[in-house]
């Protein structure tokens, strides 16, 4: 048994689902560990696409288990549309389901918190996706958060809610001078979702225990990216979890050395969205060309996604603090028909060359990118299946990033349809 965590380690978005979906092939089961439906993975199956927000990319193929970990933020209305949504697909994803007792439950005054504390952050807002994640996490490490257990008792649930939200209605109201959110409603909306939701709820790290024991493999699905994660982002123009590799454990219930290969997934340049510091965008017609070949609109929002270079300088902290030891490289194809390639090796800061990012956004703000400039290619990436078939500049591109950051290149993605994809080694396959 082998298992693999895939994690995106720049600002998500890297194509994770895609890859994640694919390698179903040799899995058994795919568990989230982190975020919410902030996330938005996109796959595309036969010219059909599908974006799951907080299934995980096991879904599409029969017979794989997807668990949702107590690490996930869980928004019940949104599960309920994202099971109808692919049951008109004629995918029952329910026999297959399961979500953690500990998953801290997503409540419409998340929501709204989520709301007004970006508006009131004025110039400096975050730019979050709106879905009440970082305030659901509050109310977690705050110990006042209602967590799926809590559904098992009906009793319990709506005493533990009369409470928390007499609180949170108070600096809504008062604080925010917001609108507060209706506790009646809130219940019966919430009781309505119990009934959908009761059988799906159940142990999900003893789960993942017996299916270790038994010899199946797991994938581990990251969402965000490296750079957007609570500790080693751009704080505080992050999301509100850990997005790195350790939380694959304490997010699923698993021991750290269950864990498997951790798979870094890259985007062969880079995107962002929302505010915060991003050095190597490009606002030029380079920038152009990515955001219009790349296709950059937001999964979950619809936002425009900023462009820029790859960052070598932002990947090697990536590899450093999750422990990476296979890249996987998405949308190499975007690049096809530059005249020119560009990475980020390293920045100066403060009169200092420096080769990781420093902590802190006002300190990345201050860091200017060094750039190494490699020719571009005009023989098409896109949709090439053989290694031996990528033209010579590319290559010469993948291993300068596999040199740099000294780690291989294992997986390489030159199209959003699942079969557009290069994988040299298995992270399933024991290496
Ligand atoms: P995720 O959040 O990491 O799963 O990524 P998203 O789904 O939000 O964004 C990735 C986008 O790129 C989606 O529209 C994918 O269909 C698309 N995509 C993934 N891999 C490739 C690739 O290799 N080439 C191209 N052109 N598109 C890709
Ligand atoms: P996937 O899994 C890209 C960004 C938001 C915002 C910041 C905080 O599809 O890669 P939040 O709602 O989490 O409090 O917002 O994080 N963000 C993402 N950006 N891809 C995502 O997920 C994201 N999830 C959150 O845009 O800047
Ligand atoms: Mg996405």
């Amino acid at each position: 048994m082998v298992n693999a965590v895939l994690l995106g380690v720049q600002w998500g978005d890297e194509g994770k689902g895609k890859v994640v979906d694919l390698l179903t092939e040799r899995a058994d089961a795919v568990v989230r560990f982190q975020g919410g439906h902030n996330a938005g993975h996109t796959l595309v199956i036969e010219g059909v696409k599908t974006v799951l927000h907080l299934i995980p990319s096991g879904a599409m193929r029969e017979g794989i288990e997807c668990l949702i970990g107590n690490g996930v933020v869980v928004d019940l209305q949104h599960l309920i549309r994202e099971i109808d949504s692919l049951k008109k697909r004629d995918i029952d994803i329910t026999e297959r389901l399961m979500i953690s007792l500990g998953c801290p439950l997503i409540l419409p005054y998340h929501v709204v918190l989520d709301r007004v504390r970006d508006e009131a952050r004025g110039k400096s807002a975050i730019g979050t996706t709106g879905r009440g994640i970082g305030p659901c996490y509050e109310d977690k490490v705050a110990r006042r958060g209602l967590r799926a257990a809590d559904l098992l008792d009906e009793k319990v649930f709506s005493d533990k809610l009369e409470q928390v939200m007499e609180y949170h209605n108070f600096m809504i109201s008062n604080y925010y001078h917001s609108e507060s959110v209706d506790y009646q409603n809130t219940l019966e909306v919430m009781l309505q979702a119990r009934e959908a939701v009761l059988p799906l709820i159940g142990d999900v790290s003893a789960r993942l225990n017996a299916l270790c024991q038994s010899g199946k493999s797991i994938i581990f699905e990251g969402a965000q990216g490296m750079m957007l994660d609570i500790d080693h982002g751009t704080y505080p123009y992050v999301t509100s979890s850990n997005t790195v590799s350790a939380a694959a454990s304490c997010g699923s219930g698993i021991g750290l050395g269950q864990v498997g290969n951790v798979v870094g997934v890259i985007k062969a340049y880079t995107t962002r969205v929302g505010s915060g510091p991003f050095p190597t965008e490009s606002l030029d017609s380079y920038g152009m060309h990515l955001a219009r070949q790349g296709n950059e609109f937001g999964a979950t929002t619809g936002r425009p996604r900023r462009c820029g270079w790859l960052d070598i300088a932002a990947l090697r902290r990536a590899v450093q603090v999750c422990g990476i030891n296979a890249l996987c490289m998405t949308k190499l194809d975007v690049l096809d028909g530059l005249d020119k390639v560009r990475l980020c090796i390293g920045y100066q800061c403060r009169g200092e060359q420096i080769d990781l990012p420093p902590y802190g956004a006002e300190n990345l703000e201050q860091c200017e990118p060094i750039y190494e400039e490699m020719p571009g290619w005009d023989i098409p990436t896109a949709g090439l299946r053989n290694y031996a078939e990528i033209p010579e500049p590319a290559l010469a591109y993948l291993d300068r990033v596999a040199e740099l950051l000294e780690r291989p290149v294992t997986i390489i993605s030159t199209g959003a349809g699942r079969d557009e994809t290069i994988i040299l080694q298995h992270p399933l396959e024991a290496g």
